[in-house]
């Protein structure tokens, strides 16, 4: 396994739309494994592949936030149905968008028709933080991050901000 660059914004590449993909193959799951790594690395609860740079449509989560006993889950290729009508509203970050916060509005609950780890097609009945996580990161395979659904101030402000510390990121201390 290996820790991959998070792409963060702004980048091109997030907001390319990801590929479906045909058959879950060994390198699929070395992967997801990667990503897996990766995304506990970096404190977080979500990541799409194309956040490492690799447009498939592929998703890891570990909602437990429990050190000892760890749960991840593999989504391959997911599909959202049956969404409801009905609002909830978490704080949301993103790995893509350092340090960055916002309340976003997301149906409460919705289903996921996927494949897992081992290409085994599944059903997940989502609700609270696992339905706007899975969302969420739905969202990243179709090039849209959580402050696309801000106000346009509130987006430029925040991509402003990313910018510099980009930019004073790249710069050499010395
Ligand atoms: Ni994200």
């Amino acid at each position: 396994m290996a820790i991959k660059k998070i792409l963060t914004e702004p980048n091109k590449i997030l907001r390319q739309i990801s590929k479906p993909v045909d058959k879950v193959s060994k390198e699929d799951q070395l992967l997801m494994d990667d990503m897996l790594e990766t995304m506990y690395s970096a404190n977080g609860i979500g990541l799409a592949a194309i956040q490492i740079g690799i447009p498939k449509r592929i998703i890891v989560m570990d909602i437990s936030k429990n050190e000892d006993t760890k749960s991840p889950m593999y989504f391959v290729n997911p599909i959202i149905k049956n969404k409801n009508k009905e609002f909830s509203t978490y704080e949301e970050g993103c790995l893509s968008v350092p340090n960055q916060f916002a309340e976003v509005d997301r149906p409460a609950t919705c289903e996921v028709h996927y494949l897992d780890y081992y290409g085994e097609k599944k059903i997940l009945k989502a609700q609270g933080l696992l339905a706007t996580c899975i969302q969420h990161e739905m969202d990243h395979l179709e090039g849209i991050l959580f402050i696309d659904y801000l106000s346009k101030l509130k987006k430029s402000m925040i991509i402003k901000k990313l910018s510099k510390q980009k930019k004073s990121s790249d710069a050499l201390v010395i």
